[in-house]
């Protein structure tokens, strides 16, 4: 095939052709004419052949002598995976599931009433100060603890009650203290409540189900204990340990405080509109990074917000 550029050329040399018609005697005009139609004709289509060829080439030919090489490591994009607390926290969910518990989500933003008010902490309460609450300018309140969706899930849960049945309910959340932040405290992290209410709760049912949440969890015999505690929103209230087990760096005398529990006070059963004479409760709320940390083998609560990287594909 002629190349673009002849073509071209020739195209030129053609069209200068034309001036001579008027010059030849007028019966040779027409035949010379068309004669030079005819070949421009024949030209341009030549030169639109050319060009298209033109553009084809610059894609490279394929090599099909090239040898085959189907294991090439392809370069990929790094994805994402699922941030350590949220696997975790899905494992004890299906923990509590497996028991029979509800799942209901807390939130983010609450209020004085759910934080306090409900929980039976009096106006003036000493204890308010204890949880070191954020406020937003609106006085919304970030969560402290998960028990801010106690009297919520109550309430919606009461008409089981009448039915002859349970409250059975577990409750995770992001919470949020107002506190500096060290190797043991972070002022975001995760708890999960849980409320159980009936006709006859005792707090031995609520020590069968902690202990075995948390012997499930872990995979293993646990040793726990209790010892008093103080919650306005319990009574009586009390703290739950377990003893750090050897597989999990303990030395057979480190006991650990897992979460705070108690029977459900009378007054937050009121605030809900259930009658305290005729049912009774138990509840219980922890933080997540502590049984995670624990797990394995973490020494600084601030790794989980931090964003890094490196200890994200630790996981
Ligand atoms: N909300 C408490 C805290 O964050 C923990 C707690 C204690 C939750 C006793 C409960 C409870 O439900 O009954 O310190």
């Amino acid at each position: 095939m002629q190349s673009v550029e002849k073509i071209k050329s020739e195209l030129k040399a053609l069209n200068a052709e034309y001036s001579k018609i008027k010059e030849l005697p007028k019966e040779e005009r027409k035949s010379f004419g068309q004669e030079l139609n005819k070949k421009r004709a024949d030209l341009e289509e030549q030169l639109k052949a050319a060009e298209d060829a033109a553009e084809d080439a610059d894609v490279a030919p394929i090599d099909e002598t090239a040898p085959a090489a189907p294991n090439t490591e392809i370069p990929r994009f790094k994805l994402g995976s699922k941030h350590p607390l949220m696997t975790e926290l899905n494992r004890v969910l299906s923990i509590y599931s497996h028991m029979g518990f509800d799942i209901m989500e807390s939130r983010q933003l609450d209020n004085e009433y759910n934080m306090f008010d409900a929980l039976n902490f009096h106006k003036g309460h000493p204890a308010r100060d204890g949880y070191d609450t954020f406020r937003t300018a609106e006085n919304f309140i970030p969560p402290a603890h998960t028990s801010t969706m106690q009297n919520r899930a109550l309430k919606r849960y009461k008409d089981n009650l009448k039915n002859g049945g349970q409250i059975a309910v577990v409750i995770p959340g992001r919470v949020f203290r107002n506190e500096d932040a060290d190797a043991t405290h972070e002022h975001t992290f995760y708890q999960c409540e849980g409320v159980f209410v009936s006709k006859d709760a005792t707090m031995g049912q609520m020590l069968g189900v902690l202990k075995n949440l948390f012997e499930t969890y872990y995979g293993q015999k646990l040793n726990t204990k209790t010892q008093p505690g103080y919650f306005p929103f319990t009574e009586p209230s009390l703290e739950f340990l377990i003893e750090k087990p050897k597989s999990l760096g303990g030395k057979g005398d480190g006991w650990l405080e897992m979460l705070g529990c108690g029977m459900i006070h009378p007054n937050v059963l009121k605030n809900a509109g259930i009658d305290p004479d005729e049912y009774k409760g138990f509840a219980w709320g922890g933080g997540i990074d502590r049984l995670v940390m624990l797990k394995y083998g973490l020494t600084d609560i601030r790794y989980f917000e931090s964003g890094s990287l490196k200890f994200l594909e630790e996981f």
